[in-house]
């Protein structure tokens, strides 16, 4: 720990521990448990016992139940949900139609590696919303089994190795996947055979330019022995800060990819199921995807992925037999009912277009805003996918400040570096959308995190 980080962490400490949603510091004691509130044991239990307490190094909250796009603590501390999960909670917290469908479906039948009427009628309505070569979806749990396979098949199916991906990435944290995101780290930069990452171009001054990218792309497939099986791209960066790359940049990569005799694989396992306006940003924006992963939203938070590819390009490979391409609990029938129900939403509700109106409103709103806040940058985005960069280094640790300031605004956003993160569930009203507006300035302009 730095001199600095050890300040922020006294300072948050000392902070948490006189507010009312108090938390007794970063470690857990018997004395700690019978002192605070049963909401700030549960926070320090998880922060000494699970996953090195994430969700404790993101604020002292103990979440109860969700409302649409709002979450409630056990004190009745309602928060606007502008993260949503990273996006997972894509139709809305709280009972309704999806919650009677998973609880019908688990009644009913949970498992089976037979057919089920559930799981073909999923098939059928997913590969309609898709371009028609892609006519094949197999199922997993979680993106980066769906990353993964996706690499796996564009290897087999073109006898080739090398596979390029972009600055500021995110693909997955399995042995298969963190080579392809950007390193952190967590990633062992030495495990990345065969991985060669380029600059995303989103017009800013200090980054590349499209034309740049694409030079390199192709240098880096003439000078490479063992040839280019894909190009792994997320349409708009999710974890990278909700970034769209620059007009038309996407469309000439897909006219490279092709040249080059390249897969390309468009994970739009953060932009899938009508966050961006379209139900898949990737044919929309002209990216030609011989590969599409998706997960997140696709379940409303139930775990659930897939890679959809042409029966062709699965058919020429071993992964066309039976079994070769199978996850434990992928596409089992409760899986499908939670992303069948999904879907219904999102298409009866015409969410997609919601998000289109409603993003669009809202990012013109927030330009407006927080162009006047010294530390913001710019904002950008697509739909209900926006993003905020801000002037701070993208290792700062002084964003956990922030994330203390968001907060204490009752605002869950998503900080990632130098980037806010703002994808709420595709329910979120315009007046929600507004107070948050506000909300964000007043923590962004609050004092104490950003200078010293
Ligand atoms: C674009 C993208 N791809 C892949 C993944 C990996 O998904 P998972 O965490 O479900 O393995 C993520 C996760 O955040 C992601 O944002």
């Amino acid at each position: 720990m730095t001199r600095e980080d050890f300040a922020i962490e006294r300072h948050l400490r000392g902070q948490t521990t006189t507010s009312a949603r108090s938390s007794s510091g970063a470690s857990c004691s018997r004395a700690a448990l019978t002192m605070t509130s049963k909401a700030a044991s549960l926070v320090d239990l998880e922060r000494v016992h699970s996953g090195h307490g994430l969700a404790a190094h993101h604020g002292d909250v103990v979440l109860e139940y969700g409302d649409g796009a709002v979450v409630v603590t056990a004190d009745e501390d309602r928060y606007i949900d502008l993260f949503a999960g990273a996006g997972r909670c894509i139709i809305g917290h709280g009972p309704g139609r999806f919650s009677e469908a998973v609880a019908a479906q688990a009644n009913r039948l949970v498992v089976s590696r037979h057919t089920t009427a559930v799981a073909v009628g999923y098939v059928e309505r997913l590969l309609s919303l898709v371009p028609s070569e892609l006519d094949h979806v197999t199922f997993f749990s979680t993106g980066s089994e769906a990353v993964d396979a996706a690499v796996r098949l564009a290897r087999a199916f073109t006898a080739r190795e090398d596979v390029v991906v972009f600055e500021r990435a995110f693909h997955g944290r399995t042995a298969g996947t963190s080579p392809l995101t950007h390193p952190v780290p967590w990633t062992r930069p030495h495990a990345c055979t065969n991985v060669h990452r380029v600059g995303y171009p989103v017009g800013d001054k200090e980054g590349t330019t499209a034309e740049n990218v694409l030079l390199e792309i192709r240098r880096h497939h003439e000078e490479s022995g063992l040839g280019l099986a894909a190009i792994v791209i997320e349409p708009i960066q999710g974890t990278g800060g909700n970034r769209p790359p620059v007009p038309g940049f996407l469309a000439t990569l897909s006219d490279l990819c092709t040249e080059l005799g390249a897969l390309m694989i468009a994970d739009e396992i953060v932009t899938g199921f009508g966050r961006t306006g379209a139900m898949f940003v990737s044919p929309d924006e002209g990216l030609r995807a011989d590969i599409i992963t998706i997960g997140k939203g696709m379940g409303n938070g139930f775990p659930i992925s897939g890679m959809l590819a042409s029966s062709n390009t699965v058919g020429a490979t071993s992964f066309s037999m039976p079994g070769a391409l199978s996850s434990t609990f992928g596409g089992n029938p409760l899986a499908m009912a939670a992303a069948a129900a999904t879907l219904d939403v999102i298409v009866g509700d015409g969410l997609a277009e919601a998000a289109l109106t409603n993003g669009s409103a809202w990012l013109s709103e927030l330009s407006l805003v927080l162009s006047d806040i010294p530390v913001v940058t710019s904002v950008h985005g697509r739909g209900l996918m926006i993003g905020v960069k801000l002037r701070i280094p993208p290792d700062s640790p002084r964003t956990r400040l922030l994330d203390r300031a968001l907060l204490d605004q009752n605002l869950l956003v998503g900080v990632s570096g130098d980037m806010l993160r703002i994808n709420p569930p595709l329910t979120i009203t315009p007046e929600q959308a507004s107070r948050a507006t506000a909300a964000l300035a007043a923590a962004l302009a609050s004092p104490g995190w950003a200078e010293s």
